[in-house]
């Protein structure tokens, strides 16, 4: 390996039972009282990170909850693992593989190639033929074949191909070319192609199909009926496919099986993983709807924070706090999830965008070497605008049995609508964070008057953890810092539980025994179901008879 990791599990380390012992102290007391006890709490814990303001405070710490949590972190050789992942050793383990998200956006250290490849250059390279086919579409001079310019855009991919570009391309809204309308199908439900097909015109729709693997049965399955949609109106066209398609995929041979030109092929590599891919080809529905200086921009925005990482000492160092936290309540408080509340209604996919990247890096339970782990990996992510959460959820996150440490993304500035709605948007997050921390005691009740048989049930506990993400506005820039700012937070969850935060093994079985049931379940004649559990094959059997099979 290249930075020591070892079986050895975090928990047998001194720096764990300090903060199992710091967790005790911590437990005894409250946010008032942390408030109340340190006047210069807003110094250590107000960081600024790129053109993001982070406000640590109202979490459950104090100043020594940081030097110990990093001084874990320290233990776990963090500082080494950053370097490995910058300048490119195989730190994905189980897949052999380089992780360099980071050089997508010039944020890596590489000293020469990886892996044959000449990394700097070939993002350079594929960035450019990004930006030309994005002038050409913007600019209606690339029109489909009939000669009409493209009205709609359709991103076929799912998960990593599917999830950033749609977040993006919808948060980023304000800055795109309202004149071209943008969708993204993933679903295998027909329903999802199905509704393009109705809005959609064959002789104006380009479909751009994302698939790393270009082996997703999903993505391929919906590509082949956009192709079978196209051909179906378009087929006197030789050059209907040519003209209506583009593909992202590291597969060229598979793309070109699928009949799509590799001129309009653009490509990324195995050491850009799916759910860290969006600041590579994968976000090329993106450049299409913002343009590519944007797009810059938005690559921009990741750098910040790449280089952040890279240059700031760990207990100053945004991401790294930001991992460590999570680390603290997932196990030294037992929580099991984390909230994420953006206020802004553009960033309404931004949660479900952060469960891939969250979950499907950190759900795991052995370590690189293969051993088990014995404490908490990767909490459950989910979340929803503000203030749309807080008729629904809040509730519980106040006044309920479960602890949820939460993050507050904030902005100062509107992107649009009434201004002075920004006022009451951002009074409601900053209550909200208020409320959690503080929450409202009995004596305060009391003196307004609240009788005492109803303080009970009005009692506010308080105490609740939230950080305050602020910034000034939701530009490109900031998205790209957003972005990276949670990328590198579960890198440091990774390397502190020891796993592997870049592979994502447990969505394959799935996958294997979903084919082996589809001729179960589409067979002319009965099929022999002998091999599956009584579940199994009682479904299947209710199934087919339902479709009448
Ligand atoms: O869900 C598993 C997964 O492999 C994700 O990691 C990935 O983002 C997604 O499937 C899509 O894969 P592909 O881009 O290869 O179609």
């Amino acid at each position: 390996m290249p930075y020591p990791v070892t079986g050895v599990s975090p928990k047998q380390l001194p720096e764990w039972a300090a903060l199992t012992q710091h967790a005790k102290e911590i437990k005894q007391t409250d946010l008032r009282r942390l408030f109340a006890e340190d006047t210069r709490r807003l110094n250590w814990s107000s960081i600024e990170v790129g053109p993001l303001h982070l406000d640590l405070s109202k979490n459950l710490i104090r100043k020594e909850t940081l030097g110990l949590l990093v001084e874990l972190a320290r233990a776990r050789f963090l500082p080494d693992a950053i370097v490995a992942m910058l300048t490119g050793e195989h730190i994905n383990v189980s897949e052999d593989r380089a992780v360099l998200h980071a050089a997508l956006r010039r944020g890596a250290t590489l000293s020469g190639p990886i892996d044959g490849v000449n990394v700097g250059q070939e993002v350079e390279d594929v960035l450019g033929r990004m930006e030309r086919l994005s002038r050409a579409i913007r600019s209606n001079e690339r029109r489909g074949c009939t000669g009409k310019p493209f009205s709609a855009i359709v991103n076929i991919g799912i998960g990593g191909s599917d999830l950033g570009p749609e977040m993006v391309t919808r948060a980023l809204y304000d800055f795109s070319d309202k004149g071209r309308r943008m969708h993204f199908v993933s679903n295998i439900d027909p329903t999802a192609i199905g509704d393009i097909f109705e809005v959609c015109d064959p002789e104006t729709t380009l479909f751009v199909v994302v698939s790393k693997t270009f082996g997703t049965l999903e993505t391929l399955t919906n590509a082949k009926a956009a192709r079978q949609w196209i051909l179906a109106s378009l087929g006197d066209h030789a050059d209907a496919v040519e003209k209506h398609f583009v593909a992202v995929s590291t597969n060229a041979k598979l793309v070109s099986d699928f009949g799509i030109d590799p001129e309009n092929m653009f490509g990324f590599w195995d050491f850009i993983g799916g759910r860290y891919s969006v600041d590579s080809a994968v976000g090329l529905a993106i450049m299409l709807a913002i343009g590519p200086e944007r797009f810059r921009s938005f690559l921009g925005g990741f750098a910040a924070i790449d280089a952040h990482l890279r240059e700031t000492p760990l207990d100053e160092n945004g991401p790294v706090l930001l991992g460590l936290l999570s680390v603290w309540y997932r196990n030294f408080f037992g929580t099991q999830s984390q909230a994420v509340l953006p206020y802004s209604e553009r960033l309404a996919r931004f949660p479900a965008y952060l469960q891939q990247l969250t979950m499907e890096s950190n759900g795991k339970s052995v370590r690189i070497d293969g051993s088990t782990v014995d404490y908490g990996t990767g909490a459950v992510y989910w979340g929803e605008p503000g203030t749309d959460g807080q008729h629904a959820f809040y509730q519980l996150l106040h006044q309920g049995t479960i602890l949820i440490p939460a993050d507050f993304v904030l902005f100062a500035e509107p992107l649009g609508g009434p201004d002075a709605q920004q006022d009451l948007l951002f009074a409601n997050g900053l209550a909200q964070t208020r409320a959690l921390a503080f929450g409202r005691n009995d004596a305060e009740l009391e003196a307004l008057g609240v009788p005492e048989y109803l303080r009970p049930a009005r009692r506010m506990p308080g105490n609740r953890p939230t950080t305050t993400i602020l910034a000034q506005r939701l530009t490109p820039e900031v998205l790209g810092s957003l972005i990276a700012l949670y990328e590198h937070s579960v890198f440091t969850q990774g390397v502190i539980w020891g796993i592997d935060s870049f592979d994502q093994w447990g969505v394959e079985l799935g996958k294997e025994l979903a084919s082996e049931l589809v001729p179960m379940l589409t067979s002319a004649g009965a099929p022999d179901l002998g091999a599956f559990d009584a579940s199994t094959v009682d479904l299947v059997s209710r199934y087919r008879h339902m479709r009448g099979r």
